[in-house]
């Protein structure tokens, strides 16, 4: 790679959310400030990032926590990289919120992660996998215990054919884990897309697209994945975190 990634991807984290699964605790803060381990949560995705030389990272939260999170980031320097923030009005979904990257990313791909996604992988090969696909999209699937939960796909060799949303009967145990590349198309997709059943614009909707469009890939994550929305999987990523810590 003659360029540097930070000049042809860019990074970004989506924060926001209202996390009603895990009251007390978000009633008056992010999710993502909680604490995992010694630091609080948003770090693990960020040092991902910059672990694989993103350097300019996109930071979505709602309005209510944004002082905090900035107040808690800063410019970007301590990380050595550069934060934008912007706010999503309304929990209006995951794919609602990365419509808000258009303007920042000006048509270069990006690599997104769900804030509340901690993982023990380093992102550089899978993200050097995804640059020499050239366009299209690219996610991280792993299987797990409770696929019910997540987005899950049904994979054949290197293509997905089909991801269903928290599925009553999962075709499979690979869960569609919060980390995604998506090249510019990926606005125009959510311009399309209408609200779910949850009443959000659903990144799962954005990535049968690109299956319909057959410009999807994946990955198997090697390490441990977790989320932590749940207090079942906050206490889960706690011990993980402690017992391995991501690289
Ligand atoms: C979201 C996605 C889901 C994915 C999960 C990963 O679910 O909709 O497809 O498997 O993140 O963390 P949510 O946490 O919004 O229920």
């Amino acid at each position: 790679m003659n360029n540097k990634p930070s000049d042809i991807i860019k990074g970004v984290i989506l924060a926001g959310g209202t996390a009603s699964r895990l009251r007390p605790l978000t009633n008056v803060t992010n999710k993502h400030l909680l604490p995992v381990g010694r630091k609080p949560m948003i770090y693990y995705p960020i040092e991902k990032m910059t672990g694989a030389g993103i350097e300019d990272i996109l930071i979505v939260t709602g309005v209510d926590h944004m002082g905090d999170v900035v107040g808690l980031l800063g410019s970007g320097k301590d990380f050595n990289c550069r934060f934008t923030y912007k706010v999503q009005d309304q929990a209006g979904g995951i794919a609602q919120a990365l419509s808000l990257a258009e303007d920042f990313a000006h048509g270069v791909p990006v690599a997104v992660i769900l804030g509340d996604n901690i993982f023990e992988d380093s992102m550089r090969p899978y993200l050097e996998k995804y640059l020499k696909q050239k366009n299209g999209s690219h996610i991280l699937l792993k299987p797990v215990k409770d696929p019910q939960r997540f987005g899950v796909a049904e994979v054949k060799g290197d293509k997905v054919l089909s991801i269903v949303e928290k599925p009553k009967n999962p075709k499979s145990d690979m869960a569609v884990t919060g980390i995604y590349f998506y090249d510019g198309e990926v606005y125009d997709i959510i311009r399309t897309l209408k609200p779910s059943g949850r009443g959000e614009l659903e990144i799962t909707d954005v990535n049968n697209e690109y299956i319909r469009r057959k410009t999807m890939t994946w990955s198997s994550m090697t390490g441990w994945w977790s989320d932590a929305g749940t207090f079942e999987s906050l206490a889960h990523v706690q011990k993980l975190v402690e017992d391995k810590p991501p690289k």
